[in-house]
């Protein structure tokens, strides 16, 4: 079996659109029968709360040198980063907020996005280690149009997916659903049942 981790950013749990079009694409890859889910609900894990000195400062150093305060407080990011590595397929639900990514989901990249376990540094450079995985990500927004040279969130969902290994990125696109909610819902909708999810 493989693994889909659902990770939802939006602090709304009732009428959140990245949430409905996600729940769409999770049943969708469920019905193919190869894949367990695993939900991470970033805006309410209080993640902002698991970095701090000690968390960063472990960061940096070799495990066998971490202090005990250290090697707690990193605890958790430990056991986030490596359920991403772990993962086979990933479906973000991303709204936009203030033209970037929710607290929620930066707290969360700011996690799992670890030397050693998400990507390593060599001669050349950082290289991802998280490849031949699939990401989709659903994004939403309420007049910005994605694409624009304030659409923070595409470029950046992809340069954080790019950095940890993972190219293979699909890309829902619900933008501007304050001009027609309900159209913008149905096309996105519509575009989830097109794909072809192996
Ligand atoms: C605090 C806040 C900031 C927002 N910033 C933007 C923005 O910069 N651009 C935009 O197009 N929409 C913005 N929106 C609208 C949301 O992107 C839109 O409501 C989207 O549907 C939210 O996702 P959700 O429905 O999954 O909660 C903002 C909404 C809130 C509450």
């Amino acid at each position: 079996m493989k693994k889909l981790l659902r990770i939802d950013s939006s602090p709304r749990k009732n009428s959140s659109i990245s949430r409905q079009l996600a729940d769409v694409l999770q049943e969708k890859i469920e019905n193919l029968g190869n894949h367990t889910t695993v939900s991470r609900d970033v805006y309410y894990d209080d993640l902002i709360k698991l970095g701090n000195e000690d968390s960063v400062t472990a960061y940096f150093t070799p495990v066998n040198q971490q202090t005990e305060i250290q090697r707690e407080a990193i605890t958790a990011s430990n056991t986030l980063a490596t359920e991403f590595a772990d993962a086979d397929t990933y479906l973000f639900a991303v709204p936009m907020y203030n033209f970037g990514v929710t607290a929620g989901l930066k707290a969360y990249i700011d996690l799992i996005a670890r030397a050693g376990i998400s990507f390593k540094y060599t001669e050349n450079g950082p290289e991802g280690l998280l490849k031949g995985k699939k990401a989709y990500v659903i994004i939403t927004t309420g007049g910005t149009k994605l694409g624009t040279e304030v659409d923070y969130v595409s470029g950046y969902m992809t340069t954080f997916l790019n950095f940890v290994g993972i190219t293979d990125i699909e890309f829902i696109n619900s933008d501007q659903v304050m001009v027609n909610a309900e159209k913008i819902l149905s096309d996105a909708k519509e575009e989830i049942n097109e794909l072809i999810i192996k």
